[in-house]
């Protein structure tokens, strides 16, 4: 008997130490198990308090006072399935005539109380069928990446949502995109992990970084182009237009339309070329997009014209080229001046983390969701690299990236130099690099110089 108390002690102590300090390892071992059985055990009561029960239809009505039986219950939604993830639960629920998913998703934060879960969402999986996912603790509070996740052709598993499902960013589906934030708020952080998550692929990485190449710089043995300041920048889009146009004569030339060719057959796109004759795809990279769209004088009014038009040839023609678009910044909006709007209206992927202000989350959501921007604006100061994702269907998410530091981001760019293609148009902006040290030397020291 006192063996057993001692062991019931020392399981509970763990538990509280593991919930208090490895929330994550606390889920697995003990919360799925708590959670899954306070669910099932709790369903009914609290679906009935939430809400979301209906009334018995009139024919079970009937059925009763015929048999001269009691008056059945209200009926909560059926459930269909209760998986456990390695993050919370994921519940799917058939809802009953007359409920809409809507009811659900403006009672997840009662279902979050009453079931005792960190965090509940909910989504439509199709007509009447609800899928509501929970997670036993705060994800976001130190991001773990799945060690699995989809692996396909230009999608990056970039950041953790808060429902603990993994944030990708798909090039191919959504080609161009716009990271916003304030200062210190956790953009390039975010962009170091889109070049971490690129570095393995078939794919050639542009850089313009006009903070003098500190972020995109020491990467850049995976770069086939780079260039920090707005002179270089200019030239390296012009080269990327012109590489654009060669693209373009490619894939006519291979297209050969003849009624004997089958629809599917036809290249409209990089992606439709036999694989041996593909052009590599182009991600370019552009962080603090500000610097290139500011000028002082004539001279450089003119170059900023130049860098926003051939930004926008590309955003505009660049998708079936393979050629994709990244821009940062810390706010993109009417005042850097003409052609920016118009930029922005091709930058389907929007990302904005920490904003001091309505004006600069409305840059990013305004267009696309008013919940987004009040989102935006509400991430705390203290949680850097927490952002508001917007998706393809026009919903959000909030996410946080893993913080990858320099030096993992260096080392995995250097692991994977080899795979740097070279791109003809873009050679003069290759930057030169030494042969690897042999031993660890401080970053600095490792970092190429020049463009
Ligand atoms: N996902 C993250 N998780 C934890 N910490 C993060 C994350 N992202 C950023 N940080 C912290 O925030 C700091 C600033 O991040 P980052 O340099 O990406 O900001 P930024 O938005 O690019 O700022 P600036 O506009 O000044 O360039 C980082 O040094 C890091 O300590
Ligand atoms: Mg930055």
């Amino acid at each position: 008997m006192t063996w057993f108390v001692i062991a019931l002690v020392l399981v509970v102590a763990a538990a509280v130490i593991l919930r208090w300090r490895r929330p994550a390892w606390y889920w697995l071992t003990f919360g799925v198990l708590v959670a899954t059985v306070r669910v099932l055990v709790r369903y009914a009561s609290v679906m009935d308090a939430c809400g979301l029960t209906v009334p018995p239809s009139r024919w079970r009505l009937a059925l009763a006072r015929v048999a001269n039986r009691p008056v059945p219950e209200s009926r909560v939604p059926r459930i269909l399935r209760l998986r456990p993830t390695r993050t919370g639960l994921v519940l799917r629920i058939k809802l009953r005539p007359g409920q809409d998913a809507f009811d659900v998703a403006a009672a997840t934060d009662r279902l979050r109380h009453s079931f005792g879960m960190y965090g509940v969402t909910s989504r439509e999986v199709r007509s009447g069928v609800v899928e509501v996912r929970m997670t036993g603790y705060d994800v976001l509070k130190q991001v773990q990446m799945p060690a699995k996740t989809d692996t396909r052709p230009m999608q990056v598993p970039v950041a953790l949502r808060e429902d603990g499902s993994v944030h990708y960013r798909d090039y191919r589906a959504v080609p161009h995109g716009l990271t916003l934030g304030a200062t210190e708020s956790g953009k390039s952080v975010y962009q170091r992990n889109l070049v971490a998550g690129l570095a393995p692929m078939d794919v050639a990485l542009v850089g313009i970084d006009c903070k003098q190449g500190v972020e995109l710089f020491p990467l850049a043995r995976r770069f086939s182009a780079l260039a920090d300041n707005p002179d270089t920048a200019l030239e390296l889009l012009e080269a990327l237009v012109s590489h654009m146009e060669e693209v373009y004569q490619l894939i006519r030339a291979e297209q050969r339309i003849s009624v004997a060719v089958p629809d599917a057959e036809i290249a409209a796109d990089i992606w439709d070329l036999p694989e041996d004759i593909r052009p590599v795809p182009v991600v370019v990279l552009v962080d603090e997009v500000a610097e290139l769209a500011l000028f002082a004088s004539k001279d450089e009014e003119k170059r900023r014209d130049r860098i926003i038009t051939a930004l926008v040839r590309l955003a505009q023609l660049g998708r079936a080229a393979g050629i994709y678009l990244e821009i940062c910044g810390q706010r993109f909006g009417s005042e850097l001046g003409k052609g920016i709007t118009m930029l922005r209206a091709q930058l389907t992927g929007r990302t904005a983390h920490r904003v001091n202000d309505e004006t600069s989350a409305n840059m990013a959501f305004g267009d696309i969701s008013p919940d987004a921007v009040l989102a935006a604006i509400q991430i705390p100061a203290e949680t850097r690299g927490m952002a508001i994702a917007g998706d393809s269907t026009g919903g959000w998410h909030r996410i946080r990236a893993p913080h990858t530091s320099l030096r993992q981001a260096v080392n995995l760019c250097n692991k994977y130099a080899d795979r740097t293609p070279d791109v003809p148009a873009l050679a003069p902006y290759r930057p030169t690099v030494a042969a690897l040290p042999s031993t660890r030397v401080p970053l600095s020291k490792t970092a190429p110089a020049t463009a």
